[in-house]
């Protein structure tokens, strides 16, 4: 099982790649293959064409393509932006498709504010299904998030850590199930009555 967890950040300041970075621990402390994409390293200017003109952007897109591909499921983290998902996020995830079919995906997201980012959670949730995904139900959302953390960067709220725990709980039930259902062979599942 290999994970690919996505920011969807990149702001000066930012705190999303915060909780990013913890649900990347509490992964590999479950010996879980974990790969972080950070858009603040790899960024992708506003799309134009999907492999661009120029080739050292080719050569990025492709880079993320392959971590995409690698990726048996994969999270998103998100910060709310005017009760949305971030528009650094969006243009990302515009520039692929097959990378994401059929492939679980979870979502995480942050804000300033008190709900945690619902909005920008459920609105993500729908686009994961254009993008041929499967949308996990359940999210995890961190309200208040410049208070959830220390500065070594350890969560220091509880009810954030328990949620965490709940969240990846749900997400790799979810993501083994839908990975064992692709090892399996068609005849095994063609068959049920
Ligand atoms: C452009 C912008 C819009 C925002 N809109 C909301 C909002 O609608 N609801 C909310 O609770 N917080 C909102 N916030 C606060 C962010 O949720 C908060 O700054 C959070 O830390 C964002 O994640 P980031 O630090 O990774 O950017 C907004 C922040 C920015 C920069």
């Amino acid at each position: 099982m290999k994970v690919a967890i996505l920011v969807g950040s990149v702001r000066i300041g930012r705190q999303s790649h915060k909780i990013a970075h913890h649900v990347e621990r509490r992964l590999q402390e479950r010996g879980i293959a974990v790969d972080l994409i950070d858009l603040a390293a790899d960024p992708l200017p506003i799309l134009e064409e999907r492999s661009g003109r120029d080739p050292e952007l080719q050569a990025r897109v492709e880079r993320l393509s392959e971590r995409l591909q690698a990726a048996d499921a994969l999270l998103l983290v998100t910060p709310e932006y005017h009760g949305s998902f971030s528009g650094v996020l969006k243009n990302a995830l515009d520039y692929f498709w097959e990378e994401f079919n059929r492939k679980p995906i979870g979502v995480v997201a942050v804000s300033a504010g008190k709900m945690g980012g619902i909005n920008a959670s459920t609105q993500l949730q729908h686009v994961i299904l254009s993008l041929g995904a499967f949308p996990l139900p359940t999210k995890l959302l961190v309200p208040e998030v410049q208070s959830v953390f220390d500065e070594s960067l350890q969560v220091k709220s509880e009810p954030v850590a328990k949620l965490t725990t709940r969240f990846l709980e749900e997400f790799l039930w979810f993501a083994h199930a839908v990975v064992q259902a692709k090892r399996a062979p068609q005849s095994s599942w063609l068959s049920v009555a």
